[in-house]
């Protein structure tokens, strides 16, 4: 049987594949996004698309037999994760050693598991972290785009000084500023219109009924509800869901055959397909888009791809913590599970951290300042290729953490001490205070500049692309979406001028 071609094949449908689909098709370029998780557009049982994060079922993780949540414990005691149904859920957490990495799985990638934080990088970092691309261009351009296309908004700050729901971040800045710490506004994709009428108890809640991790019902602009409409709506660009690259290759004439596995959301394999292309772009996430790419070269399919694939690997300086605060510091018991305010400690000459307020949304008052600091660490891991399980492995030591976790100390015991709080120790599982064993933030693999060009062309190859996260060497210094889909537009509008 003949099989099928398309143009060009997109991997993945986070937001560098989002963006990179909408611009070919808008170029009438006819386009196929193969995302191996599910659309999430149905509602379940209970009249609901995702499941809540206070009663997880198994809507919730990628075929586990138990939630994984980030906080593991509370007062040393399970009571956070919930034994539940392996199938196609919307959030993974993929293991590594002493590293685990949160990714989301379904059309729209992580914008349908993240906190909506839409930051856009100081310019300063930025030329350091990618110093070849033309920063101009980007903060004049790409960056407002990416702004627009993904509809970011910032909070009425007089709602947000009165209303009950960012009260735990309104408590946070207070100790910051304690400490002469400056604390910013942050932008989110998440309606904030939409969360005070929630607020008010006149639209179904979401971000007030402790929605995020396990996707949000409401008010949230995931990919699925901007770009990838979008994309879909100017008749070249397909999705099929549940559909899993495996691997691909490259043919004598220069076109590309991707090997697909087809499953159902129990995780039964209904079939293997091969489909060919002549443009193939790698928007699978820093993990996804690493392990194919390092498959293809170590199996000898694409003997060229450059020895760079598979280093740079970067937690964006990930560590959580909490902190135990007094009785009259009350937080509230309905914290919004949006982000709003940032603890901007950047300019630190030592150690520089971006630190998210993070919402702790159990439904009751906890008295505890989470926070999930973003610290500039210079350690990087890497992959190799495990030839028996056919799997990329991450390598990423213990002691690569510590960088982090100085970094957040740092930041935060002199808050700590201003405020007569302490660490709670009764979150992680063990006694530990701060937890850098996991990111939400995984960067680099593919390195922009070493395993491709300048514009994301992969080195060895023609016609082969990667858009997403692992190009990206590591490190954002901010929560990084806005920044992978603002190189993403940059990078396919000179591949659409020159390649097509
Ligand atoms: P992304 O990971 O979004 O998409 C990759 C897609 O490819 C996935 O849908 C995956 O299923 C699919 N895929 C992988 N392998 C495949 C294969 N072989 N075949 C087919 N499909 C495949 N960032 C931020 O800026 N602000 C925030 O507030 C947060 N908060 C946050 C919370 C949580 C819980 C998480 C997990 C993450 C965040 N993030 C975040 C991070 C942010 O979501 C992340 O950086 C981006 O989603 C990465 O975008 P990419 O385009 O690189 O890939």
């Amino acid at each position: 049987a003949e099989r099928p071609f398309v143009p060009a094949v997109v991997v993945g449908s986070g937001y560098g594949s989002a963006a990179t689909a909408l611009r070919l098709g808008e170029a009438g370029v006819s386009t196929l996004v193969l995302e191996m998780g599910r659309l999430w557009d149905r509602a379940g049982e209970d009249g609901a698309i995702f499941c809540s994060m206070l009663q997880p079922d198994h809507r919730a993780m990628w075929f586990k037999a138990r939630t994984e949540a980030p906080l593991s414990s509370l007062l040393w005691m399970d009571l956070v994760n919930r034994d539940i149904k392996p199938f196609a859920g919307v959030l993974d957490r993929v293991h590594h050693g002493d590293m685990s990495v949160y990714v989301g799985r379904g059309v729209g990638g992580g914008s349908l598991v993240n906190g909506g934080m839409a930051v856009t990088p100081r310019r300063g970092y930025f030329e350091e972290v990618l110093p070849r691309v033309d920063a101009g261009e980007m903060y004049g351009r790409f960056f407002p785009l990416a702004n627009r296309m993904l509809g970011v908004n910032t909070v009425d700050r007089t709602w947000f000084e009165e209303c009950e729901s960012y009260r735990y971040a309104r408590v946070s800045r207070g100790h910051a500023q304690r400490a002469g710490l400056r604390t910013t506004f942050v932008p989110n994709v998440y309606d904030f219109g939409y969360m005070r009428r929630e607020e008010r108890g006149e639209v179904p809640k979401s971000a007030l009924s402790s929605e995020v991790i396990y996707g949000n019902n409401h008010g949230k602009r995931s990919l699925d509800r901007s770009y990838l409409p979008a994309a879909v709506g100017t008749g070249n660009v397909t999705i099929q869901s549940l559909h899993r690259v495996r691997s691909f290759r490259q043919e004598p004439d220069g076109t590309y055959v991707l090997t697909v596995e087809r499953i159902d959301e129990l995780g039964n394999m209904l079939g293997t397909t091969e489909i060919g292309c002549r443009w193939l772009f790698l928007g699978a996430g820093s993990m996804g888009t690493t392990e194919l790419l390092l498959r293809a070269r170590e199996t000898g399919v694409l003997p060229r791809l450059d020895d760079s694939v598979g280093h740079g690997w970067g937690t964006n300086g990930n560590v959580m913590l909490g902190r135990a605060l007094h009785s009259w510091d009350r937080t509230g018991s309905v914290q919004s599970g949006m982000p709003a305010l940032g603890i901007d400690n950047w300019d630190d000459p030592v150690h520089p951290v971006f630190a998210e307020i993070a919402p702790l949304p159990a439904g009751l008052e906890l008295l505890t300042s989470l926070s999930l600091a973003i610290t500039r660490n210079p350690e990087r891991g890497s992959f190799s290729y495990d030839p028996a399980a056919d799997a990329a492995r991450l390598h990423w030591s213990a002691s690569q953490g510590k960088p982090s976790v100085e970094a957040a100390k740092a930041l935060f015991d002199p808050i700590n001490r201003a405020n007569g709080t302490v660490y709670r120790h009764d979150l992680f599982g063990d006694s530990r205070a701060f937890e850098d064993r996991f990111t939400y933030h995984p960067l680099g693999g593919c390195v922009l500049g070493e395993a491709t060009d300048d514009f994301g062309r992969v080195r060895g190859y023609r016609n082969l692309y990667v858009t997403d996260g692992s190009l990206i060497p590591g490190s954002t210094g901010v929560n990084p979406f806005v920044t992978i889909t603002a190189l993403a537009e940059r990078n396919i509008d000179r591949v659409l001028s020159e390649d097509f």
